[in-house]
């Protein structure tokens, strides 16, 4: 299949997109969080072309993405007020809500679930794609199942060339990791499912309980009932084994130092980037969000390179920290080694 490309998007190519939705193919498309692979989300035989594109686990629901809040109910049959309250505050942006699902939502965009996920993105090609569909639209991460997410256009390109319509170029993603998934429980009480843009912090500020699911840091037994079907797929691996190593920065560098040899390759805080003779930045690290902007565009890089072993340097869990943690986490399968072991 061809695959047009548009770059410097104008208003007519983006009719042509959404077109292009409405007749049931894929669309990819940049938002602040990750780039999207896009359907109609009302259309079930254009939904089913996105897993089978991605390789995508069947059990592994979408997410809706509105331009306007309005358009949630022909998604979601109801929102709680208290849920209204954060979409007030925080769309668009990177928080995407678990609500009931309209019945008559394709059932493969919930995995059969009665609940949908829904998210207003933070970025004006994405906002100015869906009003020119004219319809929701359905987008997981833009990658092939088990990837990192894609952030810019080559990793589109990468994974993406030559299977669906078309790809929209937006330059660099400006978070870099994926929204907040949130699930409502009551009484301003709710649950991270995926931490993301949208922190603990920001949500207690603004008067909620907040829990965090136990599967974002750690490791899903088998036979556990998670809350979301992603927490239990293979996620953002690079193809060389990563271990995080944990301690204090500087025995975490000398320990590292003592261990490489020519196929091993270092994910490094800038700090200590020139410590090392193969390293790629992890950002700063009193800065999670350039962390968390250098994470998957890195991860991507290992594969490119003659690289055995990867070993990371260990983020902290604060802030937007989390995310980076949890994404960490799920490239190295929860390997974790103490610098005065490794
Ligand atoms: O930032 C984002 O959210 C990006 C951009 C493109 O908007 N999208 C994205 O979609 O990350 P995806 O499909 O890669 O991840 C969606 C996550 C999965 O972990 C999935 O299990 C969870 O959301 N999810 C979707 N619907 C759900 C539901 N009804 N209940 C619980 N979890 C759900
Ligand atoms: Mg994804």
């Amino acid at each position: 299949m061809n695959t047009l490309l548009f770059k410097d998007i104008d208003q007519s190519a983006l009719e042509q997109c959404g077109a292009l939705i409405r007749q049931g193919e894929l669309v990819c498309f940049p938002t602040e969080t990750v780039y999207g692979l896009g359907a109609n989300a009302l259309d079930a035989d254009a939904v089913a072309k996105i897993f089978k594109t991605k390789n995508r686990p069947a059990d592994n629901p979408l997410i809706a993405h509105i331009s306007d809040f309005e358009m949630i109910e022909q998604v979601a049959s109801s929102i709680p007020e208290e849920m209204k309250e954060l979409t007030e505050l925080f769309w668009p942006g990177p928080l995407t809500i678990v609500l009931p699902r309209k019945k008559e939502l394709p059932n493969i965009v919930s995995a059969g679930l009665d609940t949908v996920a829904v998210r207003c993105p933070d970025h004006p090609i994405a906002t100015a794609l869906i009003r020119a569909a004219g319809v929701p639209i359905v987008a997981p991460s833009a990658n092939l199942s088990g990837r990192p997410s894609p952030t810019c256009l080559s990793h589109c390109q990468e994974d993406l060339t030559g299977k669906i319509a078309a790809i929209i170029d937006g330059g660099e993603c400006s978070i870099g990791l994926e929204s907040t998934v949130l699930l409502p429980l009551g009484n301003h009480r709710v649950k991270i499912l995926r931490p993301g843009g949208i922190t603990v912090d920001m949500l207690k500020n603004v008067g909620f309980d907040v829990e965090v699911d136990p599967a974002v840091l750690n490791p899903v037994k088998e036979g556990q009932k998670v809350s979301s079907p992603g927490m239990l797929h293979r996620h953002y691996a690079p193809k060389a084994p990563l271990f995080i190593v944990c301690g204090e920065y500087e025995t975490v560098c000398n320990a590292i130092l003592n261990t490489m040899d020519e196929e091993t390759w270092v994910l490094a805080f800038d700090e200590y980037l020139d410590r090392f003779p193969r390293a790629i930045s992890f950002g700063s690290k009193s800065d999670p969000l350039s962390q968390s902007q250098a994470l998957f565009r890195a991860l991507r890089e290992f594969d490119h390179l003659p690289c055995k072993k990867i070993y990371a340097m260990e983020p902290s869990e604060s802030g937007m920290g989390l995310a980076v943690r949890n994404r960490l986490l799920r490239a190295a399968s929860f390997q974790m080694v103490d610098a005065e072991r490794l």
